[in-house]
C-alpha cells in the first residue's frame, strides 16, 4: 500500500512511525512533513491547509489511503474533497469535524443529548455577554471562542476586569477573527484532566489507552498555555471506574448523537476530560489525534494501525479486536526558548544521528519542528522534538526519556522537568 499522511508535526511523525511498522505498507508520503519525518516518508511541499493542492498531490501520487491528521484541513473539508475524487481516507468529514470546529455546536450537542460538560451560555453581543458575567459574579470565568484558534481561544478570567477584557478582545476587537465572532461562557470546573483518544467508524467506539497532557509552558503547571509540553500514557488517575463511566455517559452517547444528527464521525475522536468531584465531564472534543498525545498512545498500540484504518473506513470496527502493550510511555517536548510566544529558529541540534534519532536507541525522538539541511537537523518551530520512551513503569519511561533529553541540545532549548509528576502523585 501507498499512504499519504497530511501534516508535518510530532503527531504526524508518530502516525507515520506506526504506519511504517505495518507489513501492508510499501511507501509513505507526507505533506508537508519535516526534517525528522523524511527518514520514514517522502515529504512533499504542500501545505496541510491547501485543499486544492492536496487533492492534486493525491491525484498525482494515487495513494491507497490518505490519513488527514491536523484539525484545520479536517474542519475545512479535505476528507470530503478527497472522497469525491474516490480516495479512501482516515479522518472525519467536515460535518463531523465541526465537533472541534465549533464549540457552540459541540456544547449544543452535549446539552441536547445530556452529555456531562460545564454549564454554559453563548453570545455574539459583547454587552449581553458582559451583563451575564456580572450577573453570575463567579470567578474564575471561562470564556471561549467558538472556532479554531491554535489552542489560544480559551481564557480563564480570574476577575471581572479580565473577563470583560476577554469578551471585548473576542467580540469587539476581533483578536481571533471569525473564530471569535461568537463565544461560549462556561462554568469553571476543577479536577485533574485526562485525554482519551478513540477510534470510531461512526457506529462503534473503541477508546485507546488514556493519556495526560501538560499544557502549561513551565514546571508546576505555570506560565502560558501551549500546544502541549509533554505527555504520559496510560494516565493512572483515569481508573477503570472512570473508563466505564465515560463509556456509558460520554463516549457512546457522543457517537450515537452524531449518528442521529446525520453527521457520523469516522476517524479518531479526542475526548478532553476533567475528572471533577461530580464525575467525568467533557472539556472539549477534538476531531483528531492529540499532539503530543499521539506520541505516547501509538507506541503502545499492538494492533496494526493500517488494519484499524481499513476497519474504520469499511465501518466494521465492531469486528476488530484492538490490542495494546502493557507498560507506560512518556514524551518530553523540547521547545525553542520563548515558545509559545516569540522564538528563534534555525539552531543546529546536537545529539541526533543521520536518522534524526539518539544513537543508543533507548528513546525515540518524534520531530515536531525540524528541517534537515546539508545533513544537519535544525530547529524550525516552537515545539521542536518529542523525546519518547516506553518502559514497564511510568517512572521507568520518564527516566529513559529524560536521560535521552540530557544528551540532546540546541541553543535556548526549553523543556519541562516535571512531566508525569502529578500522575505519580508527586
Ligand atoms: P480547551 O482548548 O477547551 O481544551 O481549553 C484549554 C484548557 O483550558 C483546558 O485544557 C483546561 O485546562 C482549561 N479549561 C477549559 N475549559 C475549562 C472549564 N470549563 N473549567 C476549567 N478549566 C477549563
Ligand atoms: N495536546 C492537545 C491537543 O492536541 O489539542
Amino acid at each position: 500500500m501507498k499512504i499519504l499522511v497530511v501534516g508535518g508535526g510530532g503527531r504526524e511523525h508518530a502516525v507515520i512511525k506506526a504506519l511504517s511498522a505495518s507489513p501492508k505498507v510499501d511507501k509513505i508520503y507526507c505533506a508537508p512533513g519535516n526534517g525528522g519525518i523524511s527518514a520514514l516518508a517522502e515529504c512533499c511541499p504542500v501545505k496541510a491547509t491547501d485543499i486544492d493542492g492536496m487533492v492534486s498531490l493525491a491525484e498525482q501520487l494515487r495513494p491507497d489511503f490518505v490519513f488527514v491528521t491536523p484539525d484545520d484541513p479536517l474542519v475545512l473539508g479535505m476528507v470530503d474533497r478527497l472522497n469525491e475524487k474516490g480516495f479512501r481516507t482516515f479522518g472525519p468529514r467536515a460535518d463531523a469535524a465541526i465537533l472541534e470546529g465549533s464549540k457552540v455546536f459541540s456544547k449544543g450537542l452535549m446539552k441536547k443529548y445530556g452529555i456531562p460538560t460545564a454549564a454554559y451560555e453563548t453570545f455574539t453581543d459583547a454587552d449581553k455577554a458582559i451583563a451575564y458575567i456580572k450577573s453570575q459574579n463567579s470567578y474564575p470565568a471561562v470564556i471561549k471562542c467558538d472556532g479554531l484558534a491554535l489552542g489560544k481561544g480559551v481564557i480563564i478570567a480570574q476577575n471581572e476586569q479580565e473577563a470583560v477584557d476577554a469578551v471585548n478582545s473576542m467580540l469587539l476587537d476581533g483578536k481571533f477573527g471569525k473564530s471569535g465572532s461568537e463565544i461560549v461562557i462556561e462554568e469553571f470546573m476543577t479536577g485533574p484532566e485526562g485525554t482519551v483518544l478513540a477510534f470510531t467508524d461512526g457506529r462503534t467506539v473503541k477508546p485507546m489507552v488514556s493519556s495526560m497532557d501538560h499544557k502549561r509552558a513551565n514546571d508546576g503547571d505555570e506560565g502560558l498555555n501551549t500546544g502541549g509540553m509533554g505527555t504520559i500514557a496510560p494516565n493512572p488517575l483515569y481508573t477503570k471506574e472512570y473508563a466505564d463511566e465515560c463509556m456509558e455517559k460520554i463516549f457512546r452517547p457522543t457517537i450515537e448523537a452524531m449518528q442521529k444528527e446525520g453527521r457520523p464521525f469516522k476517524g479518531c475522536l479526542y475526548f478532553g476530560l476533567m475528572l471533577t468531584p461530580n464525575g467525568a465531564k467533557v472539556v472539549e472534543y477534538n476531531c483528531r489525534f492529540g499532539d503530543p498525545e499521539a506520541q505516547v498512545v501509538l507506541p503502545l498500540l499492538k494492533t496494526d494501525l493500517v488494519e484499524i484504518m481499513e476497519a474504520v473506513w469499511e465501518e466494521r470496527l465492531d469486528k476488530l479486536d484492538i490490542e495494546w502493550y502493557d507498560g507506560s510511555c512518556a514524551c518530553v517536548v523540547m521547545a525553542s526558548g520563548g515558545y509559545p510566544q516569540k522564538y528563534e529558529t534555525g539552531k543546529p541540534i546536537s545529539g541526533l544521528n543521520t536518522q534524526g534519532q539518539p544513537d543508543d536507541g533507548k528513546a525515540y525522538v518524534y520531530h515536531a519542528g525540524t528541517k534537515l539541511e546539508n545533513g544537519t537537523y535544525l530547529t524550525a518551530g516552537g515545539r521542536v522534538l518529542g523525546v519518547t520512551a516506553t518502559a514497564d513503569t511510568l517512572q521507568g519511561a520518564l527516566d529513559k526519556a529524560y536521560s535521552a533529553v540530557s544528551k540532546i541540545s540546541f541553543e535556548k532549548a526549553h523543556f519541562r522537568k516535571d512531566i508525569g509528576h502529578r500522575a505519580l502523585g508527586k
